[in-house]
């Protein structure tokens, strides 16, 4: 089956957020929400991918599609878990109430209930999608806990004596929320809690997850609707430092949140464990338009998540850091993608094939306008908030992946980061106001 290295992309047709991310058997599993028949989003099945080390991953087909009568328009998102050797999956499967006459894989004005279902692999390949699927949450029915539609994308993890899983609600397509279920068993389910926080932070949240870190627990929620300022993307995923009590389920959520990532491209994100126990996470890169080769939907780079001193940071993985082991005078002497690197001075500019990355103050800004579609709504500039990791010479360290189809700048190691889907780059670098920079490439 194909392999793809350095960024993870759709085989073929649509994929949108990744699933399931689990490092398991000596092996990092990666799902995705995948629909096989055409370049858009409609009826979603699992896709299924492999990796030894982040970096080349093997593409492995279908690991779950819709098969009864809880999932029988698509297979959501979800997540996995290890218990007693076996890998199991939790995921989200809708019914659609009513055919939609113009195409059966999309839901009709949104009448569709949601269920949470569990399948069990012996192996991490294998899914008996005939007979294999338990639905473990059935549609909530109690209003005042959540919606019996937009209830979706279980993350689950092992606290200190049981199993915990959270979803992401609305109420009433008011404002989002989280709920909060535990188990002994992985089967049985009870529901404890719910959080928060009010209409300016979204209608309904997606893809939640809830992990500790050395430095403090962290919140990652996609927001639907979070912002209103005339571009296409409204749905944002946003992180924050939080406490989560186990033993009622309560969790504070401060006002302040970070993007997940300041290039407001990536979407849905999920984290794990990675086989040297730092907590990874990867994130849908949302694409405007079909890329070379028929494809759409593609995720960015494995990043650590760290916290110090209440920010959240995404670090380059090493692993990644270390595939662009060759140092290279430019980027045409290589076919693939490569990594830059920059110290950047006040009022500095870098050229990235077109795509520009200037330092104003304490702020790194991209303008991706020659290198995008353009569309009405579409988001070109971009900006981190004031940074305050600078190199002790004031100058803003920059790590830049360059890949055909995304540039991810990481800005004072993980302190921000800026990913921007892009479209029609050149192999060239410019760049004024550099004290130091520096290209590698994976390979020639
Ligand atoms: C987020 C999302 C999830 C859902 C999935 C469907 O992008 O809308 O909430 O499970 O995509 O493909």
């Amino acid at each position: 089956m194909k392999t793809q290295s350095l960024h993870l992309k759709a085989p073929d047709n649509w994929i949108n957020d990744p699933n399931g991310f689990i490092y398991y058997n000596g092996y990092y599993h990666l799902f995705y929400q995948y629909f096989p028949y055409g370049p858009r989003w409609g009826t979603m099945h699992w896709g299924h991918a492999v990796s030894r080390d982040l970096v080349t991953w093997e593409h492995k087909g279908l690991a779950l599609y819709p098969t009864t009568r809880a999932d029988q328009n698509g297979c959501f998102s979800g997540s996995a878990i290890e218990e007693g050797g076996k890998l199991y999956l939790v995921y989200t499967g809708v019914r659609y109430e009513v055919v939609n006459p113009e195409d059966p894989h999309t839901c009709l004005d949104e009448q569709f209930e949601s269920a949470q279902l569990l399948i069990c692999s012996e192996d991490g390949y294998h899914f008996d999608n005939e007979h294999g699927k338990e639905v473990i949450i059935p549609p909530v029915t109690d209003p005042s806990v959540g919606d019996r539609t937009h209830t979706r994308d279980p993350k689950i993890w092992r606290g200190r004596d049981a199993w915990y899983l959270i979803l992401g609600s609305t109420m009433g397509e008011k404002y989002g929320e989280v709920l909060f279920y535990r188990s002994e068993d992985l089967h049985t389910w009870t529901y404890i809690n719910k959080a928060f926080k009010g209409p300016e932070y979204g209608w309904m949240w997606e893809c939640p997850d809830y992990f500790e870190t050395a430095g403090g627990g962290v919140l990652l929620l996609s927001a639907m609707g979070l912002l209103n300022n005339g571009e296409k993307e409204r749905n944002q995923s946003i992180c924050f430092p939080v406490a989560f009590d186990e033993a009622t389920c309560s969790i504070q959520i401060p006002d302040d949140y970070q993007y997940l990532d300041y290039g407001l491209d990536l979407y849905a994100p999920q984290t794990t464990l990675d086989a040297e126990g730092r907590r990874i996470m990867t994130a849908w890169v949302r694409m405007p338009k079909v890329a070379d080769g028929g494809w759409i939907g593609m995720f960015c780079s494995p990043r650590v998540v760290e916290v110090q001193d209440g920010h959240i940071f995404f670090r380059m993985h090493p692993n990644i850091r270390k595939a662009y082991s060759q140092a290279i005078q430019n980027p045409a002497e290589t076919r693939s993608g490569y990594l830059a690197s920059f110290d950047l001075t006040d009022g500095g500019e870098i050229n990235i094939g077109g795509y520009l990355i200037t330092r104003k103050g304490n702020r790194i800004v991209t303008d991706r306008t020659a290198v995008y579609p353009s569309f009405e709504g579409a988001h070109l500039i971009s900006e981190t908030p004031d940074t305050d990791y600078n190199n002790p010479d004031g100058t803003c360290h920059l790590d830049v992946i360059v890949d055909s189809n995304l540039i991810e700048v990481y800005v004072n190691d993980g302190e921000y980061v800026i990913s921007s889907a892009v479209y029609g780059l050149t192999r060239e670098i410019r760049c004024s106001g550099c004290k130091e920079s520096r290209v590698y490439a994976a390979e020639r």
